[in-house]
């Protein structure tokens, strides 16, 4: 599977946005996350084309939880997306790379205080409400700055997408958002609608991600516009704007097979017209929320195989130089990734191997990986890494994360240091009694 700008050189070996991608990982070490800024750019062009083509007003933001750097938020701005934050560090990041703040929308469950205040001050385009003590909480933060926040009311209309169980939001039995069944999101609507310093726009909702299937997202659509309209009736409010959220699946192997951008954005706008034309409801604008859609596909992480174990008749293990820190998500979402040999692209995949990262446990990064022979020094580039691999990594076993670095013609540059072994120690404190030459003077254990 080549995806994006990936292709095999003369030399055999895999090439990224022009770059050979052994000669990245000699240059700049492993593991290592790179990303094809073409391919990235082409996405969000094409996911905004698929629905501006189609919809008269709609507003795509990238959803920075997949993988957040500024650099990233920069390229973000320019192909004219907005950009969606779950946190004030998101929010932060956004705005240190000078990110529009009207085209910013802070999400999140639990919002702090600090966190409504943050974006009060920045002035972000809107803020989408999760919860009822929320609403009261950034009205109050509103007033006291004396400032009016534009809110979307998060709701979870109880629709089951088929897809991991952890990543499954838009149900009734979920943490998120103000639910359908039972009033809750009515309530919660009347009460944004009569905070003074909130302005109501509109609705949202997340129902889950790497999604394949159609259906659920045109049954959500439907059942947004059927709540704008009973809103409409009985609290007197006026969706303005309708945001459904992201969630569109990737390839992750050769056998994967998501809808294109195109049949996706067909199937949301086509619902959510049908159904607007049956309760004549005007066109609401229409906002998106993509992340693993428009990034996943175009990160790769390259590592350098070590140990080679055969155990004879049941497997052999391959071990790279990263694992679970720089890719928790077969450990959480017994997620499947496929993977090429990038020194040996040519060769035929004759093996069958388990990858194994470094941690102490059992890491499997990919379970019977048809390859050619591996070797110690080889180069192994796990594709699809671009979402939710970078923004999720972890410093467990103190692992330095790995750097990032940014393809395009040839050019390879870096977004993210590598963490260094002085960075795993930046933050620990040592109290005077636990200075290296005190010993301890209290009672020791029995
Ligand atoms: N909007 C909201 C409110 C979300 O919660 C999410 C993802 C998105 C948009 C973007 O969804 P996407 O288009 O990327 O599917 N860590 C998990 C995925 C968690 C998704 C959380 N919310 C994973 O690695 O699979």
């Amino acid at each position: 599977m080549l995806l994006g700008t990936q292709r095999i050189n003369g030399k055999g070996a895999l090439e990224i946005g022009g770059c050979d991608t052994v000669e990245l990982a000699r240059e700049f070490g492993t593991p290592l996350y790179v990303l094809d800024e073409d391919y990235f750019r082409d996405t969000c062009r094409r996911y905004r084309a698929a629905f501006e083509s189609r919809y008269p007003e709609v507003e795509i933001s990238f959803s920075g939880k997949a993988f957040m750097a500024t650099a990233v938020c920069r390229i973000v701005d320019q192909e004219g997306l907005s950009l969606d934050v779950s946190s004030g560090g998101e929010l932060y990041t956004g705005l240190r790379a000078a990110f529009p703040p009207a085209r910013i929308l802070l999400h999140g469950s639990n919002k702090s205080r600090e966190e409504l205040a943050m974006a009060a001050d920045a002035g972000v385009g809107r803020v989408v409400l999760d919860n009822l003590p929320e609403v009261y909480l950034l009205q109050e933060v509103a007033a006291e700055k004396s400032k009016t926040v534009d809110v979307l009311l998060r709701v979870t209309p109880g629709v089951r997408a088929d897809t991991h169980t952890h990543i499954q939001t838009g149900e009734v039995d979920t943490k998120f958002g103000f639910s359908m069944v039972g009033g809750a999101a009515r309530q919660g609507a009347a009460a944004a609608l009569n905070a003074r310093n909130l302005e109501f726009r509109g609705i949202h909702c997340h129902i889950g991600s790497q999604i394949f299937d159609l259906a659920p997202f045109r049954q959500a659509a439907e059942m947004m516009v059927d709540f704008a309209a009973q809103l409409r009736q009985e609290v007197g409010c006026v969706v303005e704007e309708l945001d459904l959220g992201g969630g569109l699946g990737v390839r992750y192997l050769p056998e994967d097979e998501p809808p294109s951008l195109e049949e996706y954005a067909e199937a949301v706008t086509a619902a959510v017209r049908a159904r607007c034309e049956k309760h004549g409801f005007p066109l609401p604008k229409l906002l998106q929320e993509p992340g693993r859609c428009l990034v996943g596909e175009a990160g790769t992480t390259l590592y350098t195989v070590g140990v080679v174990k055969d155990i004879p008749g049941v497997r052999t293990y391959v071990s790279v130089d990263g694992g679970m820190s720089d890719n928790p998500r077969p450990a959480l979402y017994d997620a499947r990734y496929d993977a090429i040999v990038a020194n040996k692209a040519t060769e035929p995949r004759t093996t069958k191997v388990t990858v194994s990262g470094k941690h102490c446990e059992t890491d499997t990064l990919i379970a019977d990986l048809e390859a050619p022979e591996m070797a110690p020094g080889d180069i192994l580039a796990v594709q699809t890494t671009g979402a939710y691999n970078y923004s999720m990594a972890s410093n467990y076993n103190r692992l330095p994360r790995p750097a990032v670095v940014l393809l395009s013609d040839g050019r390879a540059e870096l977004i993210a240091e590598r963490e260094t072994l002085d960075d795993l120690v930046r933050l620990d404190r040592m109290p005077d009694h636990l200075r290296p030459g005190e010993s301890h003077a209290g009672t020791s254990p029995q």
